[in-house]
């Protein structure tokens, strides 16, 4: 067992998370997350409606008596979600953790708050995380530039990242980007932090509801198969290498806006990735941990010999370089 300081605050047997992912984040992977003993984060903005996020709760109470939380992620855009009702929807099916991201949770805090409802902020940067911290949320986890998805501006990788946030951080601190076995998790805990938290390493397990061709992909993938979207536009994005993904590399070099991309990057093509495997139909976020993943285990296998090596590793190979 390990414990840390996530463990004990969050109530999580392991200090590994299953970070929120855009059409993945479902109650199968979320509960088989929380049945191995982690944390999984169902992600509320998959669902079309609040009233359809209530329904994926339910469906995960179903399959899992653990804790398990939701992820609500708030980016700019034109037509904005009902955050508010989502939130409430949170509140009132009774899930204790919440995974914050994207934007400045403060204005929802009190209501997660005056719930019972820890708060798990997920941002890219030290001074995110301090002011997470002042405003009173319970964790942080902190995106290294490595990671899929939206690693920020500041391009700092968590090897640097992880330990000068541990460095000015009181709350439990959860270190995000490129991790995916043991040695990542010793490498997070001896930087300071009290945990990981894995995305596309959940992505590509057996209970990750996308098509196997993708999960087959993110297999024969390297370390170098990813390419950075939407840098010219202040909004970094992480995705796999593909076509689509190139492409839009290539028009925004060549002076391109976001018109120009928006049908390469329509979240409906990408869905087309996911759900049908073909995997040139739209763009679709991986990390560079890519390089690092060789199989397609259950999550219950995946946790549960990370947790093992990881209690080796300590106990045995570093332990055994103390003179
Ligand atoms: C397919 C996919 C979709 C994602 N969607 C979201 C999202 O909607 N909200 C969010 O906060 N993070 C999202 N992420 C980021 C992950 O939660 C996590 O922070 C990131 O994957 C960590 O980097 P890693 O992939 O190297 O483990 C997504 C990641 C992937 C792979």
């Amino acid at each position: 067992m390990l414990r840390t300081r996530f463990t004990e605050t969050f109530g999580i047997e392991h200090p590994i998370v299953q970070g929120g992912m855009m059409h993945v984040g479902r109650a199968q992977l979320v509960a088989a997350v929380a049945n191995a003993g982690g944390l999984g984060f169902i992600t509320a903005l998959t669902q079309p409606t609040p009233d359809d996020l209530r329904r994926e709760i339910e469906r995960t109470r179903e399959l899992t008596d653990k804790p398990f939380g939701v992820n609500v992620t708030i980016l700019p855009s034109i037509n904005p979600p009902p955050y508010e009702e989502y939130a409430q929807a949170i509140i009132e099916s009774g899930v204790k953790i919440v995974e914050t991201a994207g934007s400045n949770p403060e204005p929802f805090l009190p209501h997660y708050k005056a719930a019972g409802i820890k708060v798990l902020h997920k941002c890219t940067s030290v001074r995110h995380a301090v002011k997470a911290q002042k405003i009173g949320v319970d964790g942080v986890s902190i995106d290294g530039f490595e990671c899929a998805g939206h690693p920020g501006e500041d391009d700092v990788p968590g090897l640097v990242l992880i330990p000068a946030a541990t460095k000015v951080l009181d709350i439990p601190v959860i270190a995000s980007g490129g991790f995916a076995d043991a040695r990542g998790l010793v490498a997070a805990l001896a930087l300071g932090a009290d945990g990981v938290n894995m995305g596309t390493r959940f992505l590509c397990t057996q209970e990750s509801q996308i098509h196997q061709k993708v999960k087959e992909q993110i297999v024969a993938h390297t370390e170098r198969d990813t390419q950075l979207i939407f840098r010219t536009m202040n909004n970094t994005a992480r995705v796999a290498n593909n076509e689509i993904s190139r492409k839009v590399v290539e028009i925004e070099a060549a002076g391109g806006v976001f018109e120009d991309v928006k049908d390469l990057v329509a979240g409906a093509r990408g869905r087309r990735v996911f759900d049908e495997g073909d995997l040139d139909a739209g763009i679709w976020s991986a990390g560079q941990v890519q390089g690092l993943i060789d199989d397609i285990p259950s999550c219950g296998e995946l946790i549960s010999r990370i947790v093992n090596e990881a209690e080796t590793l300590i106990n045995s190979r570093l332990g055994s370089m103390v003179a």
